[in-house]
């Protein structure tokens, strides 16, 4: 079998994507300081943990490690860390646990969306194929495994929970609503499982190596929980809005795949309830159309841009990193909480 050469993760026509350093807001100097060494610790950890004897596993399962995206999930994990004790390795085990598992679904994502770019470089099955896309994230959730392991099956139980959330909401996206399903409360759903639980997760798992107790525990997860939601709906916004520079995505992709986003159901809806006008039925029909023509693709683009549905998406983005925030009530005061809140209102209103 001949071996693709890997792609680079920079170059023409390619940007690096965003790093942590940007991805969230800290105003507290020395909390900055103490994430930025811990996630040069995570980030070491993660090349390890992608590391292949085999030649074409090493390049493939390293590509989007390599490309960089914005580390968010192991950052939540460290921050909530940062509520108990922040110094205790297994959250840095914890943080490339997640990330692993992040990084994993993004090679299947970008197979069942057939999305050319991630991260600023070509998506994986673009450089070696399908099969092989498949194959490293499954490698990779199994490493996600073993790594977990040595957490206690406490979090074993809790990741592979997420797993299944993770691929029902996948699984869910992909089949779309019954016939008495609401399409909208389904799509929730939907964000919920197949991005949410990864975040609640992610945060989890901080306040509980970080030592917190219970009540601490449980409202770090809310929260996460609603960022994930909110996060997922700024993605849906993303795809429509970004321009691929800002985003390392293609804009467009979901369309272009008739992948569902808030803003087309939220046109959908309006349509079914007789609300929309006769122009908001005609874009339907042309989002529904075939798509694989550039011009087609960046006209729809252009008017979902100036729709007011696009709006209505942010704001409910908005809404719910809100209500996500609220969550964070119990906490003690400090810095920490305060990043938590600043950061449930940066992603929702994200451009990257
Ligand atoms: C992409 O997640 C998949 C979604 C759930 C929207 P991110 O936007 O966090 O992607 P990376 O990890 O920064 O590449
Ligand atoms: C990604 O969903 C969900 C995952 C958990 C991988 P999307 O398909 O909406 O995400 P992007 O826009 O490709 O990153
Ligand atoms: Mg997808
Ligand atoms: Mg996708």
């Amino acid at each position: 079998m001949t071996r693709a050469p890997s792609a680079p993760a920079s170059g023409p026509g390619h940007t690096t994507p965003p790093s942590t350093a940007t991805a969230i807001p800290l105003s507290d100097p020395a909390l900055a300081e103490r994430l930025a060494d811990r996630m040069a610790l995570v980030d070491t950890a993660l090349d390890d943990a992608v590391a292949s004897a085999d030649a074409l596993a090493d390049d493939a399962s390293r590509h989007l490690v390599a490309a960089g995206g914005k580390r968010f999930r192991p950052l939540l994990t460290l921050l909530a860390g940062e509520l108990g004790d922040g110094s205790n390795p297994q959250l840095v085990d914890a943080a490339v646990v997640v990330e692993l598992t992040q990084v994993a679904s993004l090679y299947h994502d970008d197979v069942m969306d057939s999305a050319p770019l991630r991260r600023g470089a070509p998506a994986a099955h673009t450089v070696w194929g399908n099969s092989v896309a498949i194959l490293v994230g499954d490698l990779l959730f199994a490493r996600a495994s073993a790594l977990v392991a040595g957490l206690g099956p406490e979090a074993v139980v809790l990741q592979s929970r997420t797993f299944e959330r993770m691929c029902l909401g996948q699984l869910h996206e992909t089949m779309g609503p019954g016939a008495d399903d609401d399409p909208v409360a389904h799509y929730l759903q939907v964000l919920s499982d197949k991005t949410a639980s990864l975040l609640a997760t992610s945060a989890r798992l901080g306040a509980m190596f970080g030592g917190c107790g219970p009540e601490v525990v449980e409202a770090v997860a809310a929260y996460g929980e609603k960022v994930g939601v909110a996060f997922q709906l700024a993605d849906d916004v993303l795809d429509i809005a970004s321009s691929g520079d800002e985003s390392g995505k293609t804009p467009g992709t979901d369309l272009r795949e008739h992948v569902p986003t808030m803003p087309v159901l939220l046109l959908r809806q309006r349509v079914a309830r007789g609300t929309g006008t006769a122009d908001d039925a005609a874009l339907l029909a042309r989002l529904d159309g075939d798509l694989s023509d550039d011009a087609a693709l960046a006209a729809v683009v252009e008017d979902l841009r100036a729709h007011d549905v696009l709006a209505e998406t942010r704001a409910l983005a908005v809404r719910g990193a809100r209500e996500a925030a609220q969550e964070l009530e119990p906490l003690p005061d400090g810095s920490v909480k305060d990043a938590l809140a600043d950061l449930a209102g940066a992603l929702a209103d994200r451009t990257v």
